[in-house]
């Protein structure tokens, strides 16, 4: 498919403000065995609605060959500096300009070497030296046997990169296609999306220390037992997510969910109410008091109000013709208000889970709690789904954010939040 230079430039420009749809992403393919998690990181991109160009050296196409990129993107592949499908036969200061980042994954120590010292002698590193570095990223994404990334010139040359402004993305340590175990091993597709997706979103809350909880709790009975409710954990793990796209220092407090770990998030997993009041707490003692006035407290985790008074130590058996255990409970620690008790305090969000008369009941919660900002929703519509839709209370009234993704909501949600940070 011939393509020239005016059609590159003049293709739509990034639809969101964050994440990878709408986005400009060309990715750079250098001669690894890594290069096949590169198809399945291409395909990914091109899901979340990426639009996708792909360079390769001409040593790559040795392990992935250029057809399958160009099957998989639908895009044609550049490999040669001298490529007459671009009308001013300047590739590389065309697809540099078209770009609203430039990944190279995998990054061969070649590359890297190359890079680091400027020298322009392919198509992959003239363009990457020829970018507008105000508004095109460059990620590299290393993949190589463990002493060549451990080489004290690669390392050289790891430094130089990150010194000018190149985002590193790994290596991972692992096992290793030369049958070796180490460090160099390229970073998983996911990683590298969700990398990507951090990249390219505004840095709403940059530096700030942000809490999150989310998920059940599961409040014991006897060994075996245990009362819990339908919440999957999911709009917390999103607003986990996007909070950290946004550039805060995310903690994740979860209890018992099914969900992995969003990137760059560090997590603790709890079970009770108790245990998820001490991890919260430990987490907020952590921080120095004036970080603490500059946090984020999120308490998204539908926390059981009340656990059985006594966990029996072992399996209460069921006894026939007798009658029926009974439970006695206690209410559990009020986490979200008794955050929000502290002097300094972090910014507290709380979430209402209701089930009818959101606005009042919301309003309520927030005003009894003591918070800035509390966002109501259905519980039983919403937990376990993918789409939820939101009500932000605060002191000057309701905000709607109607039905949409989980991960699209969570970052509405951190706009909200972010413009009411002082
Ligand atoms: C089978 C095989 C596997 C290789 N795997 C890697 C690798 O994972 N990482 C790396 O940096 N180099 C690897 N190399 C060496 C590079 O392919 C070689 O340095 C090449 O010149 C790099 O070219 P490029 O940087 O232009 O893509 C491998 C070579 C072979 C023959």
């Amino acid at each position: 498919m011939a393509q020239n230079s005016k059609e590159l430039i003049s293709q739509p420009l990034a639809e969101s403000r964050w994440g990878l749809h709408g986005k400009r992403v060309l990715i750079a393919v250098s001669a690894g065995v890594a290069a096949y998690k590169t198809c399945i990181l291409v395909r990914d991109l091109m899901r979340a609605g990426a639009n996708i160009k792909i360079v390769m050296t001409e040593a790559a196409r040795a392990f992935v060959s250029a057809e399958t990129f160009q099957a998989l993107s639908g895009e044609p592949v550049y490999t040669d500096l001298w490529d007459d499908r671009i009308s001013n036969r300047m590739a590389h200061i065309e697809l540099g300009r078209w770009a609203d980042a430039i990944m190279i994954a995998p990054a061969s120590a070649d590359v890297m070497a190359r890079l680091a010292h400027g020298i322009c002698n392919d198509l992959l590193s003239t363009l990457c030296l020829a970018r507008p570095r105000d508004r095109c990223l460059l990620l590299i994404a290393p993949a190589m046997n463990k002493e060549m990334w451990s080489h004290p010139a690669t390392q050289r040359n790891a430094a130089t990169l990150a010194k000018d402004g190149t985002i590193f993305l790994g290596p991972d340590r692992g096992d290793q296609a030369c049958g070796e175990t180490g460090d160099g091993r390229m970073l998983e597709p996911e990683d590298l999306l969700q990398a990507l997706e951090h990249a390219l979103s505004p840095k709403l809350l940059a530096g700030r220390h942000c809490l999150i909880t989310a998920g059940p709790t599961f409040e014991a009975i006897d060994p075996v037992r245990g009362i819990t409710n339908r919440s999957s954990g999911k709009m917390g793990f999103a607003i986990a997510r996007a909070a950290s796209q946004a550039g805060a220092l995310v903690q994740l407090i979860a209890g018992p969910v099914c969900l992995a770990s969003p990137w760059q998030v560090q997590r603790t997993d709890v079970v009770s109410a108790i245990d998820m009041k001490l991890a919260v707490d430990r987490a907020i003692d952590s921080l120095p008091s004036d970080k603490v006035k500059h946090a984020i407290f999120i308490s998204v985790a539908a926390v059981a109000d009340w656990r059985p008074a006594e966990i029996a130590s072992q399996k209460i058996k069921k006894q026939h013709g007798e009658s029926t255990p009974s439970l006695r409970f206690v209410e559990n620690p009020d986490i979200l208000a008794s955050v929000a008790a502290r002097s300094p305090r972090p910014f507290c969000v709380g979430f209402a889970a209701e089930s009818e008369m959101l606005h009042q009941y919301g309003e309520a919660k927030r005003k009894k709690k003591n918070i800035p900002l509390l966002a109501a929703n259905i519980g039983h519509e919403t937990f376990g789904q993918d789409l939820n839709q939101l009500l932000l209370l605060d002191e000057r009234g309701s905000e709607s954010l109607p039905l949409a993704t989980k991960e699209k909501l969570a970052q509405q949600f951190i706009e909200a939040i972010a413009s009411r940070l002082t």
